[in-house]
């Protein structure tokens, strides 16, 4: 069994901040102790490896819970595959995803879910767990909702978007979250009014207004808050929880506060997106806004610091990517002259900890709250806690060695997502993950990439950690 100590860091997790030697054994953290203690010093003398962490945080690996590695949408299919998804996620310093198995109308959920273990088996740089897309709630799939959440399938996202694609009306939804509040299964909510949103598709579009720009405003704030709060009232007359994903508009973020301040377990999730980008960039010129078209979509940078704030306040617990890459040549592209024809998502898995550090340097968010809504919280949301999120002992050792005085500038040319544009091109961050381990691997050390394919694990999850 080997034994690995990272000696001299300081040790970040949602609870607290130590300056503590840590043990790894046998792919596990084994122990910490204060650095250079008696013990500590035992683990130096006897261990395989020593990695010097001083002047570096050691933090648990990112958990990102909405990534869609190989999702198909609008005729063609996210760029990343598992291998070169989760190769990237590692770089970033995630060392867990959760994607979204999707369940096609007229599909079982069974098949559904086999499709996309055969995507991911044996591709994985790091561990992963599969979400399940409900786009057909009938009496069978109700019933495999039970079979799934024994098996470790513990969450069902929904979308009261994209009629004729995922969409469910108001019923299923109902019946979905009656059934969840009974197994236990969490209910994530895509919360827009697709239906009153595909209407204003067809105006803008019989208009002459199919420049990218259009895509934000026909899907108005207010549509994502009235859809949101829709979600909220039926979960609350089902009895079950509530988690509502990619959560933009400061409108919505109101509906969940509200919901939050009445005391029930709704939860909410926003992304890098829509915390750094704004319409500006998808009014950018020469179809360039094609690049940031993803639903929600981005709001006025006023938005910004509502989702901020929440964060800070915890109406928000969560922040994921949503990680849907599309390249600009040749799949952004299918919607020149047509705004509704792009394929919707942006790239960010590898971006993600790193902008949310920039954060803490910038002051909006403790060093605490950056682990806790990019690793504990989402650990515990979706069942993977204590063995994912934190550093303790008994807990997987996924961790990364954080330099946080490195400067990076965000570049496609430089990163490790297929996708051949970055949302963030030119951004300078500081921090930057030096040393990668997934359960005691090192994955990533320095500027070289030593994972490999295969070595990441399907996690089966508990029901959700986070209820009040
Ligand atoms: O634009 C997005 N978000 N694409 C991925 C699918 C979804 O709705 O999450
Ligand atoms: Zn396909
Ligand atoms: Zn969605
Ligand atoms: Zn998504």
């Amino acid at each position: 069994m080997s034994r690995i100590v990272i000696r001299g860091g300081l040790v970040v997790t949602a609870a607290e901040e130590v300056h503590a030697d840590v043990l790894v054994e046998g792919g596990r953290v084994a122990a910490l102790a204060s650095h250079d203690s008696d013990p500590a010093r035992g683990w130096t003398a006897s261990a395989d490896r020593v990695i010097d962490a001083t002047g570096k945080y050691v933090i648990p690996g990112g958990v990102d819970v909405h990534t869609h590695m190989e999702l198909p949408f609008g005729g063609t299919h996210a760029s990343d595959t598992f291998e070169t998804g989760t190769r990237a996620a590692a770089w970033g310093g995630t060392t867990t995803i959760v994607d979204f198995a999707v369940q096609s109308v007229g599909e079982s959920l069974r098949a559904g879910l086999d499709g996309w273990h055969a995507k991911a088996d044996a591709q994985c740089a790091i561990d992963y767990g599969f979400h399940m897309i409900l786009s057909d709630v009938n009496e069978d799939t109700l019933k495999e909702m039970d079979i799934l959440v024994e098996e470790g399938v513990t969450s069902f996202k929904l979308f009261m978007a994209y009629p004729g694609v995922f969409y469910s009306d108001d019923g299923r939804i109902l019946r979905a979250m009656q059934r969840g509040a009974d197994n236990g299964g969490l209910i994530m909510m895509h919360a827009e009014n697709g239906i009153a949103i595909d209407v204003l598709v067809e105006q803008a579009l019989a208009a002459g207004r199919t420049d990218p720009r259009y895509h934000g405003e026909v899907r108005h704030a207010l549509l994502e808050a009235e859809a949101t709060h829709r979600a909220i009232r039926l979960a609350q007359v089902a009895g079950s929880p509530l988690y509502v994903v990619h959560v933009s508009a400061q409108q919505a973020v109101e509906q969940i506060a509200l919901a939050r301040d009445e005391g029930l377990n709704v939860f909410g999730e926003t992304c890098p997106q829509y915390l750094f980008l704004s319409t500006d960039n998808l009014a950018e010129p020469d179809f360039e806004g094609a690049k940031y078209v993803c639903s929600t979509p981005l709001r006025p940078k006023e938005h910004q610091a509502v989702l901020w704030r929440a964060l800070r306040t915890n109406d928000l617990q969560v922040v994921s990517t949503d990680h849907c890459p599309f390249c600009f040549v040749g799949q952004k592209e299918l919607g020149r002259g047509d705004f509704s024809k792009i394929p919707n998502g942006l790239p960010g898995v590898e971006n993600r900890m790193d902008l949310l550090h920039q954060a803490v340097v910038d002051g909006q968010i403790s060093r605490r709250r950056w682990i806790e809504i990019a690793c504990a919280t989402p650990a515990r949301m979706f069942g993977l806690y204590p063995r994912k999120g934190t550093i303790a002992p008994g807990a997987d050792a996924d961790i990364v060695i954080y330099d946080p005085g490195a400067e990076q500038v965000v570049s496609a040319a430089t990163h490790h997502m297929n996708v051949d544009y970055s949302a963030y091109e030119g951004k300078r961050l500081r921090g930057k993950a030096r040393t990668v381990m997934s359960r005691g691997t090192v994955v990533v050390d320095q500027d070289r990439y030593l994972g490999r394919a295969g070595h990441g694990r399907y996690q089966t999850r508990e029901t959700c950690q986070y209820l009040v």
